[in-house]
């Protein structure tokens, strides 16, 4: 039903932005977002009409695509979900359009709920996207990144999206103050997690598995927790780690050099159990939730999320 709505919310007179738009549903993805709404919803009583629910639930796919499409651009990234991106085939200007008519599309259905507190989460959670993204582009290239500066970064990129879909879906359920506000939390830790393993799966994972370019982060000079972390196991890795972000290129340090240092010294199972630990901070959060199959799903989504490979 939100593939439908989906296509739906797509129908434009607009011969391009319909074409693009089938273009990015059709290339799939794991609808996480969606999902998560969906059984935030029910786990706290699931009280609205189904079609609200399904409504806003391709609102935040929207969002989440608008979000994509511009991030392929700033991070000249070729590919996205095994196919080309947005940017790399029909161009930068028609991509920058493509994602600003998605945010407003996302925004105009969303003002159908008429919910004051629904429109406050979309538009925090989309100034702080856009916040993470800038704040990340004014530290490329920096080897000193802390440990702080990224987790802030990966918040506002990827865990205030998922912790608004936990939220919108328990409001339109008509949850309770502490319902909420446990749906909320879950999905900050949900998302921290889930960005975290991303992070390492640029590290461990191949193209294929992945449908977009691994190892990029370091070219394009993002430092991510494993790195970090290595370099405070091994100060003498720094100059590589400068040099590959600097030339934009693994020729003088292949990657796999850097992969085998973050396992030799631990950095890269020390970021994974700093993934775990969010994982598990998810599953707690939700103690307060009275107990339902949808509580269950909400709860088993953390480990997925630990061991997924794409
Ligand atoms: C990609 O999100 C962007 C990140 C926050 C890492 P997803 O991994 O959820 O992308 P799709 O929708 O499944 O392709
Ligand atoms: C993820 O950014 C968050 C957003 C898309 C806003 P990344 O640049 O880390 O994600 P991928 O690796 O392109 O999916
Ligand atoms: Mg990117
Ligand atoms: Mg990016």
């Amino acid at each position: 039903m939100v593939e439908e709505e989906f296509e739906r919310q797509s129908r434009s007179d607009i011969q391009i932005i319909s074409f693009l738009t089938e273009y990015l549903r059709a290339s799939g993805g794991k609808r996480v977002r969606p999902a998560l709404l969906l059984l935030s919803n029910y786990a706290v009583g699931g009280r609205a009409a189904e079609h609200n629910v399904i409504r806003m639930a391709a609102v935040m796919e929207f969002l989440h695509t608008a979000t994509i499409v511009h991030d392929d651009i700033i991070d000249n990234a070729e590919t996205r979900r095994n196919q080309p991106s947005v940017n790399s085939r029909f161009g930068n200007q028609t991509a920058v359009l493509m994602g600003d008519w998605l945010y407003m599309s996302a925004f105009e259905t969303s003002l159908a709920e008429r919910s004051l507190p629904i429109l406050d989460i979309l538009t925090a959670v989309t100034r702080k996207m856009t916040e993470g993204e800038l704040i990340q582009l004014t530290l490329l290239g920096r080897a000193d990144l802390s440990e702080e500066q990224y987790f802030d970064i990966l918040k506002r990129k990827t865990a205030f999206l998922f912790s608004a879909c936990c939220e919108i879906g328990a409001i339109l359920g008509g949850c309770s103050a502490s319902e909420q506000e446990a749906l909320s939390d879950y999905g900050m830790n949900l998302g921290t997690a889930f960005q975290l393993i991303d992070d390492l799966l640029d590290f461990t994972a191949t193209d294929d598995a992945l449908g977009k370019p691994v190892g990029v982060d370091l070219l394009e000079g993002k430092l991510t927790l494993p790195l970090i972390y290595l370099l405070e196991e091994d100060e003498s890795k720094r100059a590589a780690v400068q040099t590959v972000m600097r030339e934009g290129s693994y020729e003088e340090w292949p990657r796999s050099l850097l992969t085998r240092a973050t396992e030799q010294t631990g950095a890269l199972d020390r970021a994974r159990r700093r993934a775990n630990e969010f994982a598990e901070r998810a599953k707690n959060s939700l103690d307060c939730l009275p107990p339902s199959k949808y509580l269950d799903s909400l709860l088993s989504i953390p480990a997925c999320m630990l061991e997924r490979e794409c």
